[in-house]
């Protein structure tokens, strides 16, 4: 989970806020502007933000935004971290840019690579994310980010800003993927180290292709990680850390770097999928039958009250009760990675299934992923509003 809190700026103050600063997450229609292909596998979709919701897209590297679109007569819900720095303002107007890379499988990414032209409108949440905050205090400091695959996306918006933020600021990128042809942004990456040559260093890491040193071929496994860090990246010369890509890699570095040393708290991690990607199966349908033993859940949400019945045989989460009576109630990857779901239970308990995005201090304050959370008291009061 991100372990920094986003601080709130006077440049993010767009769009409705939660008690704690945060913003209220909110779908609007944005036109996509451009679509620019990265590799066989991979687009980078830039989407026009219109003036009046500058604002509320205004973003901090790092974050990412929900894509929400209907495919063959379902909902799908994919979450894409932000590519680029933000973008400059121009007649109040901006912009956005996320990288879509095809999952095996994928009913969103596939459908993207082949049918998403400019012109397109997808329902696009506001920004939301921790993998970001402080960034302000890295000016001086060697900043690592490991990458795999699609995990680029929030490393290239993190890279570009801390470099160009500061004259003192290093990145080192250690960046997996199969083969040269995987590898997205593989130009912008050579572009950003032509203008930084020194204070940017790239260690690419092939699984499918020899590379010159033995090191950075192969799949990154404990040894090989191992071995980068003794030779290659000494994270006694390291101040930050950033990790981005799929759970086991992510998991894998995290008990390294701990094992090595390196404090926690100077260890970030960005997760969207934790493996099971259920995210486009998005809510299960549930009957609520009269007399049937049922769990009554009262939900808080923008300021209106709801009340929803959840049968205590379909063991189902609060939030897919809570989509039943109140379909705008905020959720993305169904998978508790990105936090988009939270909300603070005011009443009644519950138990979570999986929690990759809270802290243990919001956890103490009673805020739950509604995605993972399972009633277990016979009335549940839970407050996204706050
Ligand atoms: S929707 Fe992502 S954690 Fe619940």
């Amino acid at each position: 989970m991100p372990l920094f809190r986003m601080p709130v700026t006077a440049a993010h103050e767009g769009g409705p806020r939660l008690a704690d600063g945060r913003r209220r997450a909110r779908f609007h229609t944005l036109t996509v502007s451009d679509v620019r292909r990265l590799t066989d596998d991979a687009i980078e979709v830039t989407f026009a933000v219109p003036a009046e919701l500058a604002d509320e897209y205004a973003y901090l590297p790092g974050q990412y935004v929900a894509l929400r679109v209907q495919l063959d007569g379902t909902e799908v819900r994919r979450s894409y971290s932000l590519c680029r720095p933000p973008a400059p303002v121009r007649d109040g107007a901006t912009s956005l840019s996320v990288a879509v890379k095809r999952d095996e499988g994928g009913l969103f990414s596939t459908w993207a690579q082949t049918e998403l032209t400019a012109g397109f409108e997808i329902d696009v949440m506001s920004p939301q994310g921790t993998f970001t905050s402080g960034l302000d205090q890295l000016e001086g400091t060697h900043v690592v980010g490991i990458a795999a695959g699609s995990g680029i996306t929030p490393m290239m918006a993190l890279a570009r800003t801390l470099l160009t933020a500061s004259d003192t600021t290093r990145f080192t990128l250690l960046y997996t993927n199969r083969s040269t042809s995987d590898v997205m942004f593989l130009e912008d990456l050579a572009d950003l180290k032509d203008r930084y040559p020194t204070r940017l260093v790239l260690h690419h890491v092939l699984s499918r292709e020899q590379r010159t040193a033995p090191v950075l071929s192969g799949r990154i496994d404990e040894q090989k990680l191992r071995t980068i860090l003794d030779s290659l990246i000494l994270p006694s010369t390291v101040d930050e850390w950033f990790l981005c890509g799929p759970f086991a890699l992510v998991d894998m570095c995290r008990e390294v770097l701990a094992d090595l040393g390196v404090p926690n708290e100077h260890v970030r991690f960005e997760l969207f999928t934790t493996g099971d990607a259920p995210a486009e199966r998005g809510p299960r349908r549930v009957e609520v039958r009269a007399g049937e033993k049922a769990y009554r859940i009262e939900i808080n949400l923008d300021g209106v009250s709801s009340t929803v019945e959840s049968p205590v045989d379909a063991h189902e989460s609060v939030l897919n009760a809570a989509l039943r009576v109140r379909p705008d109630a905020p959720f993305a990857c169904s998978g508790g990675v990105c936090g988009t779901c939270r909300a603070r239970v005011l009443e009644g308990s519950v138990t979570m299934t999986e929690n990759y995005a809270l802290e243990p201090d919001e956890l103490e304050r009673g805020y739950v992923l509604t995605c993972q959370s399972h009633p277990t008291s016979d009335r549940l009061v839970v407050d996204y509003d706050v």
